[in-house]
């Protein structure tokens, strides 16, 4: 029977090769040889089972090994390249190895279909990269946090509505932003348990005859547990929808902040400069000096929540079990992961050296605004005066200060005390903005001391290098 080469891949049921162009749309190898390593991984401890179940004997079992471990070389010296031919990373390997070992190599696929393979590998791939994300999360954590310290002194307004509200501790702003990513870190983690589960071994859907031993494999591997149920091992991709979903909320908090840093970069808000090792310039307009990085963080945000989309949709009319469109999965892992991890540290760098905060601009934003207007009430509401009266008092008071051109600071005791008696000459010392900061000693607010201690907290749990998560 004449046999066309491509068609050699599928069993004596195919006599022709495919169609060049449908080979093509069908083939993932241009992307999925990112998952080589853990193919490798997965493909040694599943010879290394089948040689100690029995089911082929343990001089086959370190003979395949071998020749995935010479794959692996290859592939370190740049020597293997599979074309399109070998339609994706799994097929790749085998036929090597077949290459390399004669008929030895066709009995590395003894209980294992691609579809248990492939869930194998992108866990795999998925769980290391988890653990890097962590890693730099925690550098961005300390970029923070070392700015942070540095600047617990440092007033800055703080807004609701984008309208002045009350000065805040620039370390306090910060830090929400620290907290942001603590919990981040907590969610990739439980993501993690679920990601650390083992499908191998529930073969094409339905299992195998062959005594194959999952627990084995499984435990080689470092994963926590097997599925359970060998349909849903090789259909489930919530895994990762919830990694595309922790990912979008740290994305989210990325651009929250680049937000910000824009705004403060801008000559209205004037609260940062750029240095030049993180800022562009216009190639027409010679004064400019842009804030690109907050602002490609800020883009790049939309291309992991459109993969948490995609994701969702690729599943949601799936019937059980494999089908092909769990192809589409890797090229959204791979993008959103390395769109997070490459914005994580742009980040990092951008708060570790390209941010001058002007503390003097900021001093004087917060000298010249009413944000200790909540301070002059709650100064009356200590003297006994019912807080919604105090409030409607102060609020006439900012009226006619607006129409006359003056701050609160600026207005005389005389005045101050025809509104109510109980204004004494100790109201200036309590709306300086430094006091208004320090008396929101409330757990958790901005005042100083609170500051510190959550400074100290923090660093604490954080330490001052890397923690293997
Ligand atoms: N390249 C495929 C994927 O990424 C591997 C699994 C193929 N399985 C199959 N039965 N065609 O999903």
């Amino acid at each position: 029977m004449a046999v066309d080469s491509t068609a050699s891949t599928w069993s004596q049921r195919f006599e022709q090769g495919l169609h060049p162009a449908i080979e093509r749309f069908n083939a993932s190898i241009t992307f999925d040889i990112a998952l080589l390593q853990q193919d490798l991984d997965g493909s040694v401890a599943h010879a290394r089972m089948l040689g100690r179940c029995g089911v082929i004997s343990e001089a086959e079992a370190n003979a395949l090994i071998g020749g995935l471990e010479a794959i692996r070389a290859e592939a370190a010296a740049g020597q293997f390249q599979p074309g399109l031919e070998a339609e994706d990373v799994h097929f790749a390997v085998e036929r090597r190895l077949i290459e390399l070992l004669g008929s030895l190599g066709k009995k590395l696929h003894t209980g294992r279909s691609r579809n248990d393979q492939v869930g194998t590998d992108v866990r795999l791939w998925l769980r290391s990269q988890i653990d890097a994300i962590d890693l730099d999360l925690q550098r961005y954590e300390r970029a923070l946090l070392d700015l942070a310290e540095r600047h617990v002194d440092t007033l800055i307004p703080g807004y609701t509505h984008l309208q002045r509200a009350q000065p805040l501790s620039l370390a306090h702003h910060l830090l929400a932003y620290v907290e942001m990513a603590e919990r981040d870190r907590a969610r990739l983690v439980d993501v993690r348990k679920r990601v650390n589960i083992c499908p191998l071994g529930a073969a094409a859907l339905a299992g195998t005859p062959v005594p194959i031993d999952r627990r084995q494999t499984a435990e080689e591997l470092g994963f926590e547990a097997i599925y359970a149920n060998s349909l849903d091992a090789v259909s489930d991709r919530d895994f990762a929808v919830e990694f595309m979903a922790a990912a979008s909320l740290v994305m989210a908090h990325l651009s929250r902040l680049s937000e910000e840093v824009i705004l403060w970069a801008s000559q209205e808000f004037g609260f940062v400069g750029l240095t030049d090792r993180c800022a562009t310039g216009s190639s027409l307009m010679p004064q400019k000096k842009n804030p690109d990085v907050p602002e490609l963080v800020r883009g790049k945000s939309g291309r992991v929540f459109g993969h948490l989309m995609g994701l969702l949709t690729l599943i949601k009319g799936l019937p059980l079990a494999y089908n092909k469109d769990f192809q589409e999965d890797k090229e959204a892992l791979f993008d959103g992961v390395r769109t997070v991890r490459d914005c994580l540290e742009a980040m990092a760098i951008l708060f570790e050296e390209g941010l001058d905060f002007r503390v003097e601009r900021l001093e004087q934003a917060v000298t010249t605004d009413f944000s200790n207007a909540t301070d002059v009430a709650d100064y009356l509401v200590a003297r006994g005066v019912p807080f919604r009266e105090a409030y409607q008092l102060v609020g006439g008071l900012v009226k006619a200060c607006l129409v006359e051109g003056k701050l609160l600071r600026d207005l005389p005791l005389e005045r101050w005390q025809a509104l109510h008696p109980a204004f004494g000459s100790d109201l200036y010392a309590a709306i300086a903005p430094r006091q208004v900061v320090a008396a929101r000693s409330s757990e958790g607010g901005t005042g100083f001391e609170q500051v510190r201690s959550q400074l100290r907290q923090i660093r604490a749990r954080l330490g001052s290098g890397p923690q293997a998560p």
